[in-house]
């Protein structure tokens, strides 16, 4: 067997975390012949709760785990980690303004950029989830200044996920048929769901999603609205927001970055801005990646039309607010 990885959850007694802990300790992140050193942190009164977290992920006596660590303090959950999956964050209460979530989410991150930056390898690769999820990880790298910062990302891929199962959906063809649809921006509801460089496969024969739903109205209109809004109509039909699919989604996510992505696969995930695509430099933007030996590259030259363009500067207008309302919110 390899050296065992030490990967920390946070969040961990929460709704994704119940999910999350299970996905990754049964080998499907690291690979099943990885054993993991499960660091699980959540705030002190949920300690009871991730207690039982723990005796269920005993009792799935699953092969991989080497151990398991519950913990409320940042010191524990960080020592000497490989890998972090940020999910813990403060849920909105009632009457809460987007401006007051974010701020009090991004000190949470702040603290938890200096406690990786002090005790986790420096090698380790960071995915957060936890929302504003973009600009929670641009804080966290900013206050991890010892660990480069292509080592940390946001989630997005549970809105590729979503949109690719859209698509297969209206083909009649399985998910894995559809490839390369790409979320570009903010996990939010200025995302944008992009078919336009995605294929499919239909009746044995490779074409693009265009050609094949040959539905231009719906590609720019009901589905982009349907993938954007889908956080929401899962919220309303379950009473609970996304938890599965998003522990899939971060685990689909963090396995790309471990074992690398196909050839002629890119997938998309929120990475620092070099100002490709004509995107502000420094935020954490969605862009179609490929990865190689753990680190990713932007997928470049791919044709933007007008529409795209439009989409593309709400989303990073978006962003570029929420990083100004929260380095200024760090600083009170
Ligand atoms: P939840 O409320 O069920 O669980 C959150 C957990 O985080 C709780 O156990 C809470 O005690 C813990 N927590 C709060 N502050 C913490 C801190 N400082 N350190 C460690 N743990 C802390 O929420 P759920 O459903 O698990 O969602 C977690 C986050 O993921 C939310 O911010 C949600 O908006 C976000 N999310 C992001 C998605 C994405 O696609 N990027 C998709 C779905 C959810």
């Amino acid at each position: 067997m390899a050296e065992p990885v030490r990967v920390c959850i946070t969040g961990a007694a929460g709704q994704i975390g119940y999910s999350l802990v299970y996905m990754v300790g049964s080998g499907a992140v690291f690979g099943p012949d990885t054993p993991v050193i499960l660091h699980l942190l959540d705030i002190a009164p949920m300690m009871s709760v991730l207690n039982g977290v723990c005796m269920e992920i005993s009792d799935c006596a699953l092969p991989c785990v080497r151990d398991l660590i519950p913990t409320d303090n940042p010191e524990v959950a960080f020592k000497d980690i490989d890998a972090a999956f940020l999910v813990g964050a403060m849920p909105r209460k009632e009457g809460m303004e987007r401006k007051d979530l974010l701020a009090a989410n991004v000190k949470i991150f702040k603290v938890q950029g200096e406690a990786l930056d002090k005790f986790a390898k420096k090698s380790v690769k960071v995915l957060v989830v936890g929302n504003p999820a973009n600009t929670n990880a641009l804080i966290c790298a900013k206050y991890a200044p010892s660990i480069p910062r292509e080592n940390f990302s946001a989630m997005t891929r549970l809105d590729q996920n979503r949109a690719q199962a859209q698509i297969a959906q209206r083909l009649g063809i399985p998910v894995t048929d559809v490839k390369n649809i790409i979320i570009w921006g903010n996990h939010s509801s200025t995302q944008f769901p992009d078919v336009r460089h995605a294929s499919a496969t239909v009746n044995g024969q490779k074409v693009s999603v265009y050609d094949a739903i040959k539905d231009d109205s719906y590609l720019k209109g009901d589905f982009i609205t349907t993938v954007q809004k889908r956080g929401g109509a899962v919220i309303a039909a379950r009473r609970l927001s996304s938890a599965m699919s998003a522990a899939k989604a971060a685990c689909d996510h963090m396995k790309s970055i471990w074992q690398g992505t196909s050839e002629g696969q890119y997938v998309s995930m929120g990475v620092f801005s070099d100002g490709s695509y004509n995107t502000p430099e420094g935020v954490m933007f969605s862009f179609p990646v490929t990865i190689k030996d753990k680190k990713w590259s932007i997928v470049m030259g791919l044709p933007i039309d007008d529409f795209a363009q439009g989409k593309l500067d709400a989303t990073a207008k978006e962003l570029c607010e929420e990083r100004d309302d929260a380095i200024a919110a760090c600083q009170n």
